[in-house]
């Protein structure tokens, strides 16, 4: 059997772009591991380099230095073990209904009937509270409701690990509130392994059993902080207080 601690590893970690022959280190050298059922948070400022850690957990990125394991298998590209929620709002099929869109990432990573797959999407879209959209189209939707789709197909994948790439930040602030108790909520329901980009300390406070660090670019882990928000209560500021002390010591202009 494989130790929680080996679920997901990422070790020695250099990412690097090749653009007009220039190489642009993303990521330095950074390593982490995550549990099975963790809801772990990459905090940074901009550019630091969490969207490329995520694109390559997610396989569309190659390391160029270090290697990321999942379940001890080297990750070499995308697959059905994980899935993604980006921080844009036109990642739906723009010719598919709400529902339409779900049952069609059901149907093509399960052999499922049209009929069973549409009771799943009916149910998932349930969940995130859009039973009344099932047959709006995405032009038709919010950018928090289009979200709400996303994450419902992300869902509907069964994927074990969830990565999501701040996909609340253009959100206003009481629907990303609101986004994030249903996150957790279904994070509850089912207990996917998680792993969220943010650059907002409240949302890596809410959101994370666990928080990696990360310095401005090239992105190095800086620190790895342990959460409970059920016990933090009072202590909440002062954790806020710590994580920005600990961001801004790497980052001057660090924004809150
Ligand atoms: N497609 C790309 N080509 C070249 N450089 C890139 C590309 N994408 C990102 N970068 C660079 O890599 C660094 C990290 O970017 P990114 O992972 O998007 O950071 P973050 O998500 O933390 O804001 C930045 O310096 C950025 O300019
Ligand atoms: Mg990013």
């Amino acid at each position: 059997m494989i130790k929680q601690e080996q679920f997901l590893e990422v070790k020695h970690l250099t990412l690097q772009y090749k653009t007009n022959g220039f190489l642009v280190t993303a990521t330095c050298d950074v390593n982490f591991s995550v549990k099975e059922g963790e809801r772990l948070i990459l905090l940074g400022p901009s550019g630091c380099g969490k969207s490329t850690i995520l694109k390559a957990i997610g396989g569309f990125i190659k390391p160029s230095y270090g290697s990321i394991l999942l379940n001890a298998q080297e990750i070499k590209k995308p697959g059905s073990d994980r899935s993604f929620v980006f921080q844009e709002f036109d990642q739906l099929l723009p010719w598919k209904s709400a529902l339409e869109n779900i049952v069609f990432a059901i149907r093509s990573t399960r052999k499922v009937t049209k009929e069973e797959a549409q009771s799943e999407a009916r149910k998932l879209l349930k969940k995130v509270n859009l039973q009344k959209f099932a047959d709006s189209y995405p032009h038709e939707l919010s950018g928090g409701m289009k979200q709400r789709v996303a994450i419902a197909r992300c869902l509907a994948l069964k994927s074990k690990v969830i990565l999501m790439d701040e996909p609340f930040a253009s959100l206003d602030a009481l629907t990303r509130q609101k986004m994030q108790e249903e996150l957790l909520g279904l994070w509850a329901d089912t207990r996917f392994t998680l792993i969220f980009v943010t650059h907002s300390i409240d949302e890596a406070i809410i959101l994370g059993t666990r928080i990696i660090m990360f310095s401005s670019h090239p992105g190095e882990v800086i620190e790895e902080l342990d959460v409970d928000l059920s016990v933090l209560g009072s202590e909440y500021t002062a954790l806020k207080e710590r994580i920005s002390d600990i961001l801004f010591r790497n980052r001057m202009d660090y924004v809150i």
